[in-house]
């Protein structure tokens, strides 16, 4: 019988957490493809991630962006082209302080919050989150994107990018359906969660929130998704 996520859920998520938490520098580096993971790239992959940001940007300016599990800025530096302000949430201290070192910006808030247990406590014309969703379990795929959802005001847009299904899985295979073990640089492993999410099904659950004018591109490595809260 195939291990579902189950009652050890949350010595799972706070294992992801401690493992995002120690691999701030390293992930950093690994996608911008400096320091420790100095390297050429894989060109489709460049390709398609450029593509990602090239729609962000194409979008609408607005004047608050909400961006969840934020990381070490890969997109918050892009939503700055495109928000006048923006709340940058992440749950790991080490991604945030690598954040705002980066940046440096004042028109970035950052807020160190569990999204496993978080409510939003304000709306936002945009909602914006990034490589997020494939770390959501699917029994936790619903009550996360309602609460995503009651953060977007009536009128506003989602924005939700990652690796699909279907895809040619460029973060490696997953087991029990769920799981991955993640070795740091140092050695030292980690056991996270990691789901390709049905993108159809994604789109079906966003519609069902009250989203509407949904627009998804899903490539080989990654997709990206919007819609407007009616
Ligand atoms: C794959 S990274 C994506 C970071 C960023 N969005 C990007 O695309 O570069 C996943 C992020 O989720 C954060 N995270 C993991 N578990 C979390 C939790 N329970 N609550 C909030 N953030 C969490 C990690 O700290 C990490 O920054």
């Amino acid at each position: 019988m195939s291990q579902r996520y189950r009652p050890d859920s949350h010595s799972l998520f706070a294992e992801q957490l401690a493992y995002y938490n120690a691999r701030a520098q390293e992930y950093d580096e690994s996608v911008q493809q400096t320091g420790r993971y100095t390297g050429p790239g894989i060109p489709e992959v460049d390709t398609e991630w450029q593509y990602v940001a090239r729609r962000l940007h194409a979008l609408p300016r607005v004047a608050h962006t909400l961006e969840l599990a934020c990381g070490t800025g890969l997109w918050t530096q892009e939503l700055l082209d495109i928000s006048d302000q923006i709340t940058a949430v992440d749950g790991a201290p080490e991604m945030l302080a690598t954040n705002q070192a980066k940046l440096n910006s004042p028109r970035v808030t950052y807020q160190q919050a569990d999204l496993f247990a978080w409510q939003p406590q304000d709306t936002y014309d945009q909602v914006f989150f990034a490589f997020w969703i494939s770390h959501v379990p699917p029994e936790r795929l619903t009550a996360f994107l309602q609460q995503a959802a009651a953060a977007v005001e009536p009128g506003g847009r989602i924005f939700i990018a990652d690796e699909p299904a279907g895809g040619k899985q460029l973060s490696g295979p997953v087991e029990n359906d769920i799981e991955q073990t993640r070795t740091l640089h140092n050695g030292e492993t980690f056991r996270i969660v990691k789901v390709y999410h049905d993108t159809q099904t994604l789109q079906r659950q966003l519609e069902a929130l009250g989203f509407t004018d949904v627009e998804l591109w899903v490539g080989d490595f990654f997709f990206w998704l919007t819609a407007t809260k009616s």
